[in-house]
């Protein structure tokens, strides 16, 4: 009898260099296969990349922590693909290829969902440096990666890091530098299949001048469950539903908010691929999340 898993959940590794079942540790998914356990299905924690895993004999693939798609993107989608062909990919592959590079906040803004007002510079184009404080960071990114906060006497070196960037061939993004980060944070909306899970406050990151620093994620600080105020939960719905419109029901997403100077919610990043969902600060979140994995392994069996 085959005894492999019905439901994976998938990770990545601890390092490049790692093999494939020393995972990087993540708690949202120790708990999401607890939970799944605890409704009688047979669910682990595989690395994306691990050469020894048979997609096709999975029913459900999850993504939940495959935090290194950013430095491989292209191979990462060529995995969504071919796992979505085979298997069901949650969230699915056209949504992870539409979440990866962060140029789709300027598909939100043009359907009128307020997000951080944001340049893209493309390799070839000319650039200016915006008045005031502002952050550079690359369109493919995540944790922070080569994200880095300038002020007017840091102009040579935000010049040198957008240069950096676009000889990498990448996609730079200048935005405003939002002090709100500092207080009262960034919130991220949580939501399960659909509907409004929990709230969390993040803390700031980054200090002026003190350019790109190494393994930025691990200076992300979650300040702990927080509610949102009717506007932000309100923008983080909107951006939800606005991508669910185009792609349908998502299992999970989450939804970043910084408050501009007059304190409206801005969106600063729609993660559906593989946000950290905080689920220890929820009680139900980890069996909500669960039935909703469920529910699609039942729809898998019974549409094959
Ligand atoms: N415009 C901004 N104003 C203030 N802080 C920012 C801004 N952009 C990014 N940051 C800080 O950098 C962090 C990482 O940036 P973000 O856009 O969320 O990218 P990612 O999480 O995908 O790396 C944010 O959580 C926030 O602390
Ligand atoms: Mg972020």
């Amino acid at each position: 009898m085959d005894d492999g898993p019905e439901i994976a959940i998938a990770g990545c590794r601890a390092a490049a260099s790692a093999d494939p079942e020393d995972l990087y540790p993540d708690p949202d998914s120790e708990l999401l296969v607890a939970a799944l356990r605890a409704r009688g299905r047979r669910a682990a924690m595989v690395s994306w990349d691990d050469p020894a895993v048979t997609w096709e004999a999975i029913g459900v693939v999850a993504v939940r922590s495959t935090w290194d798609s950013v430095d491989r993107p292209a191979e990462y989608l060529r995995w969504a693909r071919h796992v979505g062909e085979v298997s069901t990919l949650v969230n699915p592959a056209d949504v992870l290829a539409w979440n990866l590079d962060k140029v789709y906040l300027a598909d939100l803004a043009g359907l009128g969902v307020p997000v951080v007002p944001t340049r893209f510079l493309r390799p070839g184009t000319s650039w200016a440096l915006p008045p005031g404080e502002f952050v550079v960071k690359p369109a493919i990114s995540a944790g922070g990666r080569d994200t880095a906060r300038y002020g007017p006497p840091h102009a040579a070196d935000a010049q040198s890091h957008i240069r950096r960037l676009l000889d990498r061939g990448q996609t730079v993004m200048v935005q405003p530098y939002l002090p709100a980060v500092e207080d009262p944070g960034e919130m991220s909306v949580v939501f399960i299949d659909g509907r409004f899970s929990h709230a969390v406050r993040k803390g700031p990151v980054l200090q002026a001048g003190a350019g790109v620093v190494e393994r930025p994620w691990e200076r992300m600080t979650y300040l702990g469950a927080a509610t949102p105020s009717s506007a932000e939960r309100d923008v983080a719905q909107w951006a939800a539903a606005t991508v669910e419109r185009r792609f349908g029901p998502l299992v999970y997403s989450r939804v970043d908010l910084i408050r501009d100077r007059t304190g409206e919610p801005l969106v600063i990043e729609v993660e559906l691929i593989d946000p950290y969902l905080s689920l220890s600060l929820s009680p139900g979140a980890p069996a909500t999340l669960a039935s909703a994995l469920d529910r699609c392994l039942v729809r898998t069996r019974s549409a094959n």
